[in-house]
């Protein structure tokens, strides 16, 4: 059974400053959903990363890949989370490494007419949107997203199609198709600033599809927003009692989250903001340790940028629990030095957004670039600290 086919069951909650005021069961995503093989939908993720090769290959494919991405005139557009090499080659080559947002903007700007994104498949989507007539590659299009996966077209339309006068913002990590249905997309380096922007304008908002990020949006702006509940598998991992224990040891620590994390782990933390936020928190911050509550892609960047300092990641489990991501994301791990020379030599696979979805989503996308373009400060500072239910301290 391939992944689409899992059953998906989603929450949805109401919240109305601040509090949950309805809480409606309509279909909960389950991950655990085993397939007649006993494999479940994380597990067949993890059985689809390709395996480890030695470093002389590894040395080998990189050569190989460098002198590809010459002879086709492609550029390598890298997300913080994928393998360490495939981050290295991007920036040898004159590409980036960076969050969605930053990601979508490169491959619009750039002039080379073949992008190469090496992330998952929400992130190739968004390329293509707003490139069209650029040629997208991936190393893999399995590569997909628990939130993507979680937030399936037809059922997000009812939901949308039930509540038709509120402005529907959506998640970079959804597919093109949810996009579609959108009136602004927002990555986690400006969703604060956005939604913002629309409760002074007076809007109620349908969010969608993380219900962490969202909760922790509507108690910093107040917004009265109807949250679908989907998670993303890394970030909902992380624990907020381990990671108090972990603070007790380093009471020093600056505490950086993603905000995919769940409120326990948001709490506690200095820092909030996107991937290239919290880069810019260990790189440009004044302690010596730090306690990172994101995927651990992230560290390789981390280490490079500010080696003088001392790294942790945010604890995933008890003592004995077991994780299924382990702070790391199955369908990161998918992109490799393997697939993205066998992708560059056959020039596949090739992501394709049919016109009408592609024409559906495209104003969703540009609206949030134009609106960052417009209010660059927003985007400029991670936000410093958090209580919960009064916003930032
Ligand atoms: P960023 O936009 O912060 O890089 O997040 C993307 C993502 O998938 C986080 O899990
Ligand atoms: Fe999706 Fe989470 Fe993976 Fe990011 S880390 S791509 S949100 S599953």
């Amino acid at each position: 059974m391939e992944v689409s086919q899992v059953r998906y069951h989603l929450r949805c909650l109401n919240f109305i400053a601040g509090m949950v005021v309805s809480d409606t069961l309509v279909t909960e995503f389950d991950y655990e959903r085993q397939d007649a093989s006993g494999a479940t939908c994380t597990a067949r993720a993890w059985a689809r990363v390709p395996a480890p090769v030695s470093a002389e290959d590894r040395q080998r494919l990189k050569a190989q890949a460098k002198e590809l991405l010459l002879r086709h005139q492609a550029v390598l557009v890298a997300h913080y989370y994928v393998d360490g090499d495939l981050q290295d080659l991007a920036l040898e080559t004159g590409g980036c490494v960076a969050d969605s947002l930053e990601m979508a903007r490169f491959g619009r700007d750039h002039a080379a007419q073949t992008l190469v994104v090496a992330g998952v498949r929400f992130m190739g989507e968004t390329a293509k949107i707003l490139s069209p007539k650029k040629r997208v590659l991936m190393p893999t299009l399995e590569a997909t997203c628990s939130l993507d996966l979680g937030c399936p077209e037809d059922e997000f339309a009812a939901f949308c199609d039930a509540h038709p006068d509120r402005e529907v913002v959506v998640y970079a990590n959804t597919s093109a198709a949810v996009k579609a249905r959108a009136d602004w997309m927002v990555t986690s380096s400006c969703a604060l600033a956005i939604v913002r922007h629309l409760k002074s304008q007076g809007r109620k908002i349908i969010w969608a599809p993380d219900r962490h990020l969202g909760r922790y949006i509507q108690e910093q702006t107040g917004a009265d927003m109807l949250c679908w509940s989907g998670a993303c598998i890394v970030h909902d991992e992380f624990k907020g009692t381990e990671l108090a224990l972990l603070r007790d040891k380093h009471p020093q620590a600056q505490v950086l989250v993603h905000p995919e994390s769940p409120a326990s782990v948001v709490a506690q933390a200095d820092v909030v903001g996107s991937t290239s936020q919290l880069l810019q928190a260990v790189v440009q911050g004044s302690a010596r340790e730090y306690i990172v509550a994101t995927d651990n892609g992230l560290m390789h960047r981390m280490r490079q940028l500010a080696g003088d300092k001392v790294l942790m990641e945010a604890p995933t489990a008890g003592q004995s629990a077991t994780c299924k991501s382990c702070a790391h994301c199955p369908w990161m791990a998918m992109n490799a030095l393997e697939n993205l020379v066998q992708c560059l030599q056959g020039q596949a696979p090739e992501i394709v957004v049919p016109q009408p979805i592609r024409q559906g989503a495209v104003s969703c996308i540009e609206r949030m670039l134009d609106f960052v373009k417009r209010h660059p400060a927003s985007l400029s500072r991670p936000v410093q600290g958090f209580v919960p239910a009064q916003g930032a301290a």
